[in-house]
């Protein structure tokens, strides 16, 4: 047999369009187009009817085409999170990107200034020595940039926690050649995950009003203040109609995840599950345990392991490199994709080798970041694949 060269190898795609779910190789990430459709319809009712801009964040999915079809619907930009994630969104046509965080260093704000001079940019400054080297850059490539004070309000990650420091960069701003005053960003993180409802709402109401304050304390030193953003998927219902955020920076509300599955939701906002892992059962030892494709190379697992979307009564319960673990609960009664429902114990396993099976990530940003391509199906057919452009982009 004549040796093939390897020059002519390729790697097939993973799907194409018309093949059905089931036959894409995995481990994929999958999307449910009717249930994305739905989410990102639901965001933006809810802006629209509260009156504030959604700008949704671009870190959740890193996939220009999520953008398009967010910004179609009436969002109004997006957000990233870092300077180098921002240049696919530009490269794809979205022109208003909002960088919800800290620029640090040269070679990061010359960039900055470069993306500014093709699309409308805005970023977040918490100290004075920053935003002097940001308006350095600026001026160095004839470039302006909006700029937004963070303020702390509880997340205590970045962020100026002190009104008269804010007034002072407010002003500092204004006599800044390249830069221009935005208003404020005012994100609390530590909200988004917070399970009961009432208490999210609560803490939520905190931060509005922390928000609140520190642009009264703006307007009576006459500096106007038209913008507070902020709010994620878990307090954008309360952020919305706070008052005082004027734009929504939720980005996981497209998608859910197993940690925002968690949370209780109210009837008034409330998203489906849209972004599946699609893995393939690779071995049936026991009538109890079943062993997929998908492990800690296609999933992250901080925010715990993956849920198991279809097979009732399963847990996955172990993540290796190239390995995930399910485990029947004692007393399942399992009906899989390969068989009828049986009891798990009585020796007969619910699936077949080759079955593919959708596990629900538990953390939908760091997973979209370890896949290339997001296959995107209708009722059981694959209808599109994007590119998930800004993946590992985290300069
Ligand atoms: C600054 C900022 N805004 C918005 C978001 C979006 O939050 P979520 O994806 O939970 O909706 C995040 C997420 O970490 C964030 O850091």
């Amino acid at each position: 047999m004549a040796a093939l060269p390897a020059a002519t190898l390729t790697l097939p795609p993973a799907a194409v369009p018309g093949l059905a779910l089931s036959q894409v190789d995995t481990p994929s990430l999958v999307l449910d187009l009717d249930a994305f459709e739905a989410n990102l319809q639901t965001m933006q009712r809810w802006a629209d009817r509260h009156g504030v801009s959604l700008r949704p964040h671009g870190k959740a999915h890193k996939c220009p085409e999520v953008s398009r079809r967010q910004i179609a619907l009436g969002a109004r930009g997006i957000c990233c999170q870092k300077v180098s994630e921002a240049l696919p969104f530009i490269q794809a046509g979205i022109d208003d990107i909002h960088i919800s965080n800290e620029v640090v260093g040269p070679a990061k704000l010359a960039l900055l200034a470069q993306l500014a001079r093709a699309a409308r940019i805005s970023v977040c400054v918490d100290h004075p020595d920053n935003l002097a080297a940001i308006a350095a850059a600026m001026v160095a490539a004839q470039a302006e940039v909006e700029v937004l004070i963070e303020v702390d309000v509880g997340q205590g990650r970045c962020g100026v926690s002190d009104a008269a420091m804010v007034v002072a960069l407010a002003r500092q701003i204004q006599q800044s050649p390249g830069v221009r005053f935005g208003g404020l960003q005012a994100y609390h993180g530590s909200v988004q995950h917070v399970r009961g409802h009432a208490e999210r709402a609560a803490i939520a109401a905190r931060a509005a009003e922390a928000a609140a304050n520190y642009a009264r304390e703006l307007r009576n030193a006459g500096v106007p203040c038209h913008r507070i953003t902020g709010a994620g998927t878990g307090s954008a219902e309360f952020d919305a109609a706070s008052g005082v955020y004027t734009e929504l920076q939720a980005g996981s509300y497209a998608f859910m995840d197993g940690d925002y599955g968690a949370n209780a939701w109210s009837d008034a906002l409330a998203f489906r599950n849209s972004l599946f892992l699609l893995t393939t059962v690779m071995s049936v030892p026991t009538a109890d345990r079943i062993v997929v494709d998908a492990g800690l190379k296609s999933t992250t697992v901080e925010s715990g392991l993956p849920r198991v979307a279809e097979l009732a009564g399963w847990v996955y319960t172990g993540a290796n490199d190239e390995h995930g673990v399910l485990k029947a609960q004692p007393d399942t009664v399992a009906a899989g994709p390969g068989s009828s429902a049986a009891p798990a114990s009585a020796g007969a396993s619910p699936v077949r080798l080759g079955d593919t099976l959708r596990l629900i990530p538990s953390h939908v940003d760091p997973t979209f970041n370890l896949h290339d391509k997001l296959i995107v199906y209708r009722q059981g057919v694959v209808v599109d694949i994007w590119d998930i452009a800004a993946r590992g982009l985290s300069r």
